[in-house]
Order: C-alpha cells, then sequence, then structure tokens
C-alpha cells in the first residue's frame, strides 16, 4: 500500500474561531482526513509571541480542541495535540534558529506587521515565530501544509530553512509544500470586506460560539454597497460577493443558484437569509462544542494521547537532527 502523504497544519488559541477559521481552514481539513495522514495543531507557543491573559489562553485552547472535533475532525484519524505538550517543537526550533538568517526574518510581512500593531512588545519570540513555526512543519516530515495566503511566506521560509539544512545534512528533511485547496473559501469581514474575517474584530467576525441572536444582528448590518442587486463581482461589490460566498459554503448551493435566488430581492430580505443558514450551520457545532466541553476526561484523553503520538514522530526527526549536527547522544 502507498504510504499516504502527510498534512500538518495549525491555528493559534490567540482568539475564539470563527466562521472564517471554520469555512477557510477547518472545513477542508475534515475533508482531507481519510485521504492524508494528518497533524492538526494548537499552537499555544505561537500565540505567546504577543501578550495573552494566561486564563484566557488557557480557555480556548481547550475550548479549540473541542472545535475541532465538533467540526468534524476524528480523533481517530487525526493527530490533534497542545503544541506546548511536545517539547520536539522547541528543541528543533533552536537548531533551525541557527540555520535562518537575521535578515530572511526581518523580510516578513507578518512580522512587519505585527511588530507595527504591537509597536511597545516587540519580542525575541515574535521575530523567530516563522522557526517555531518551520520547525512545527518539518519536525514531523510534513509533504502538505495547508494554509492561507498569508502564511505562504512562512512556509517558503520554511522550504529554504530545510534545503539549506539538507545541503549540509542530506536526506534530513522533506520539503513540504504550501497547500492551498480549492475549495477554501476565503472569508472576508462583515464590517470591512476588503479585509479578511479576523478574530480580532468582534463586529466584522462570527464567532462559532455566537448566539443565533448575535450572528442575525452582525449579518443584518453588515456592509453592502448602495445598489441593490444580489450580484457576485468581488471588484465592485465585495460586501455581497463575500455574503454570497458564505451562503453557498453554508448552503451547498452554487453562486449560481444563490444569485437566481435572491434575484429581484434587496439586501432587506438576503442579509437575514445568510444569517439563518450560517445559525444553521453553526448551531450543531455549537451545541457539540459545548457537550465535549463539559466532558473533561474525554477532552484530556483527545490531547493526551494525540500528544503521545505526535512525541513519538517527532522524536525521531529530532534524534537524526541532534545527531547531524554533533550532539552527543545522550
Ligand atoms: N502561523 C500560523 C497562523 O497564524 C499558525 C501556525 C503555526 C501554523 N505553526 C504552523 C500553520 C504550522 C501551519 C503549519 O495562521
Amino acid at each position: 500500500m502507498e504510504q499516504k502523504k502527510r498534512i500538518f497544519s495549525g491555528i493559534q488559541p490567540s482568539g475564539d474561531l470563527t466562521l472564517g477559521s471554520y469555512m477557510g481552514a477547518i472545513k477542508n481539513w475534515v475533508a482531507l482526513q481519510d485521504e492524508y495522514d494528518c497533524l492538526y495543531c494548537i499552537v499555544d507557543m505561537h500565540a505567546i509571541t504577543v501578550r495573552q491573559v494566561p486564563a484566557d489562553l488557557r480557555r480556548r485552547s481547550l475550548e479549540q480542541l473541542a472545535q475541532y472535533v465538533a467540526c468534524g475532525l476524528d480523533p481517530q484519524k487525526n493527530i490533534m495535540f497542545i503544541q506546548s505538550h511536545v517539547p520536539a517543537h522547541a528543541e528543533l526550533s533552536w537548531v533551525l534558529g541557527c540555520y535562518t538568517q537575521f535578515g530572511e526574518l526581518s523580510r516578513m510581512t507578518q512580522f512587519k506587521m505585527k511588530s507595527q500593531q504591537h509597536a511597545d512588545n516587540i519580542t525575541a519570540g515574535l521575530f523567530t515565530y516563522p522557526v517555531l513555526m518551520a520547525a512545527d512543519i518539518l519536525v514531523y516530515q510534513a509533504d502538505l501544509v495547508p494554509v492561507g495566503e498569508d502564511q505562504k511566506q512562512h512556509v517558503e521560509l520554511c522550504r529554504d530553512i530545510a534545503s539549506r539544512f539538507n545541503n549540509s545534512f542530506p536526506d534530513t528533511f522533506t520539503l513540504p509544500e504550501p497547500f492551498i485547496p480549492k475549495m477554501g473559501a476565503r472569508i472576508m469581514s462583515l464590517g470591512a470586506p476588503e479585509n479578511k474575517m479576523s478574530k480580532s474584530d468582534p463586529d466584522g467576525c462570527v464567532y462559532i460560539m455566537d448566539k443565533p441572536e448575535d450572528i442575525m444582528r452582525k449579518f443584518k448590518r453588515a456592509v453592502t454597497d448602495c445598489e441593490t442587486a444580489v450580484r457576485y463581482d468581488r471588484e465592485n461589490k465585495p460586501g455581497v460577493s463575500n455574503l454570497l460566498t458564505i451562503y453557498c459554503a453554508a448552503t451547498g448551493k452554487t453562486m449560481q443558484q444563490a444569485e437566481q435566488e435572491f434575484a429581484g430581492q434587496g439586501y432587506g430580505v438576503f442579509k437575514p437569509a445568510v444569517g439563518e443558514a450560517v445559525v444553521e450551520l453553526m448551531r450543531p457545532i455549537r451545541e457539540e462544542t459545548t457537550k465535549l466541553l463539559s466532558d473533561r476526561a474525554y477532552l484530556e484523553s483527545i490531547y493526551k494521547e494525540g500528544a503521545e503520538k505526535a512525541s513519538y514522530l517527532a522524536n525521531k526527526t529530532l534524534r537524526k537532527v541532534y545527531k547531524k549536527v554533533g550532539f552527543v547522544p545522550r
């Protein structure tokens, strides 16, 4: 039997998961779980590169795990775990940092952006964030890394670090590729549809755990345009196009079907209809998350088993790397 390709991806528990995280990432992960050998991580170590409230970080890490499962990721098929539970990430990160140039890290767009946003707290951790991310990926010899457009540069850097290391020490790392699934819907902010939906923008985003009335309110207030036609046109009608994308992703309808359905109807009908579709899509996920969160023992068994399986794979790579760079075996 042919070996399945390996996938690694992760989301920071730096904010509550949104409709964008679901439609843009997790829904795709679910679609991949049979065909690939998948590891899905809660990257709490990345989250502390900017200030976090410890109790919130802990709550969100567990909630994120519950949501992975509630969204349909099967703990029997995927390795789901918390990054800080597998020390090999940090250990490999140190070695890789010694094979990464200061200049390369200085050029990372995300670093430049985040250091502007957090100008009073530009830490070494924020700077070396991409090295830890490279370690996440390389420690599992991942073939594919599902990420959004905004993370492509980090995966490219990861490849550069891996090839450089392989040049000195042949056959150490698999070179990973960014994997941007065609199905992946890019969901934009409801308030400012030229920006990606972000968990740090409470009015522009819908959280997976939002109550139905909050979801409806956010959709009714969604920014559209001064026309009345419900028509897909990303360029000139970004708000309406985003709502259409959400509607199609939530209902499984095609763009054409959706446009026909709302032909001749104004935004006053269209916006609540999108809201309702999202309410129905999120309802079972929210309920299942709540149920899982009340069963701590079960959640704990998932992340413990996940960390154990992940550690086994990660330590194999780490041992190989330590040997190659010349560390004395323990
Ligand atoms: N940097 C990613 C983001 O903010 C999260 C992440 C950390 C990640 N490590 C990863 C994604 C490894 C893919 C693979 O979205």
